[in-house]
């Protein structure tokens, strides 16, 4: 029987693993900068966690979760999203009791939703993500946004653009509840099944209903920005300015609504018009949750924040990498003997801090430097009866095409004195 991965999962092979290392590297430089840490939170959670967090409303919840019982039938659910999981240790571990007030994470890390897998959208995918707890201030969704924007830039993608909205404070979503409930009602027996029970539970989501979207009282419903209060407004505004005083371009997109229950006040997308992910697709998503923490059983602690879906960067990034470090020694053992000679030199390099690696397989010659070409080896070291004899090695540099008898004892001289490598092997 021949196996393969589950649909909507991918094997990241060798061949572009180092793509993801360098992505993931320079995010965590980004968070470096933006004295934002790390936060490792668990893979599975209790299914409430995010019926609670998410909303038992959201498409999230109701359709996509990984969830099922664990051998003694608590519901456990594989996260779909990073955020609840870092609120839920935020409270757990009490980290607002830490003397810093604004606290800082972030996270990468396999997320997993039940979704048609398509282009940019899998069933297991990565999530970049940045939560900042502790501040209702408009200067933390303006330092997230920034952020988010500075994620982009600095991986070079084109066609980008940074769409806002506000869903307001606790009034104001009361307000736009009702004014939503009003404009549906009259057309409510010609909504789908699942729009219906959305109207008396949670008649936001009927925003982002995919059967439905088409339909005419979609596209003039109420938008929330006309029912801010004018403390939400404020807010608001005051994002609205710093984001103009810092010169980040974005615009006011008033059907932004995300499909997550723990929003309110600024929330954002980054969208992106590459034709490689096709117009319009979403790489990254964030905004504020006034009330999740302290639904979580901690104090009334404020948060913002953002993930990227990292498929999309990679998607986004293309696919050109960079020329792959090369190895400093290859070894070309010729004989038995030499093979054992080989094990030894390549440890005692290895040991050494020098990336070395050596003909496994027994072929000749040929064969080896076709390995030590691929492998981009700055050095081959040829290992014949001869050289065993007389206990030297063959350096044979690969640029220069200059060639070396090598004492033992000045293998590591030798290749510090003639090499500079891009490699740190102090
Ligand atoms: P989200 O909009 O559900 O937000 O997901 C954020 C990003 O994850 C999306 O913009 C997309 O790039 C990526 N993504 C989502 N689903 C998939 C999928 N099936 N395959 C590939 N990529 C996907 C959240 O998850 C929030 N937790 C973001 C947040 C953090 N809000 C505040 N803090």
């Amino acid at each position: 029987m021949a196996y393969s991965a589950p649909r909507g999962t991918v094997d990241i092979l060798p061949e572009t693993s180092g793509k993801w290392q360098e992505l993931e590297q320079l995010l965590r430089t980004i968070c470096a900068n933006y004295n934002v840490k790390e936060m490792r939170t668990p893979i599975f959670e209790h299914t409430e966690l995010f019926s609670r967090a998410v909303g038992d409303t959201t498409d999230v919840v109701t359709k996509e979760m990984y969830s099922f019982a664990d051998k003694k039938g608590r519901s456990i659910t594989l996260r779909p999203e990073g955020t609840a999981g870092i609120a839920r240790s935020y409270v757990e571990h009490k980290l607002f009791a830490l003397p810093e007030k604004l606290q800082k994470f972030y996270y990468m890390g396999p997320m997993f939703r039940y979704e048609r897998p398509q282009n940019g959208r899998q069933r297991q995918f990565h999530q970049f993500g940045v939560e900042m707890i502790g501040l209702e201030s408009p200067y933390v969704d303006v330092e997230c946004m920034v952020m988010a924007v500075t994620v982009v830039e600095a991986l070079g993608l084109k066609d980008i653009t940074l769409h806002i909205n506000s869903l307001g404070d606790e009034a104001s979503r009361e307000a736009y509840r009702d004014a939503l409930k009003q404009h549906f009602q009259p057309v409510l027996n010609d909504l789908c099944y699942d729009c219906q029970q959305r109207f008396e539970k949670n008649p936001l989501r009927i925003l982002d209903c995919k059967v439905d979207k088409d339909y005419p009282a979609m596209k003039d419903a109420p938008r929330t920005i006309d029912y801010l209060s004018d403390s939400a407004r404020n807010h608001f505004d005051k994002v609205c300015a710093l984001l103009d005083d810092l010169e980040i371009d974005y615009v006011i997109d008033t059907n932004l609504v995300r499909g997550l229950d723990y929003y309110s006040h600024t929330v954002f997308e980054v969208i992106s018009d590459d034709p490689k992910l096709g117009a319009g697709a979403t790489v990254g998503a964030g905004g504020r949750y006034s009330t999740l923490i302290s639904e979580l059983g901690g104090p009334e602690n404020p948060g913002v924040g953002f993930a990227f879906g990292m498929e999309r960067l990679m998607i986004a990034m293309g696919s050109e990498s960079d020329e792959e470090d090369g190895l400093d020694v290859y070894v070309m053992p010729l004989e038995t003997e030499a093979k054992d000679l080989a094990m030894q030199i390549v440890t005692m390099l290895r040991a050494n801090g020098f990336t070395c690696d050596m003909d496994q397989c027994d072929r000749g010659l040929k064969g080896q430097f076709k390995s030590a070409d691929r492998f981009h080896a700055h050095f081959s070291m040829i290992i014949g009866d001869e050289e065993v004899q007389k206990e030297v090695v063959n350096m044979k540099c690969n640029h220069s095409k200059e060639q070396t008898v090598v004492p033992l004892e000045d293998i590591v001289a030798f290749i510090e004195n003639h090499y500079e490598g891009g490699h740190d092997h102090e």
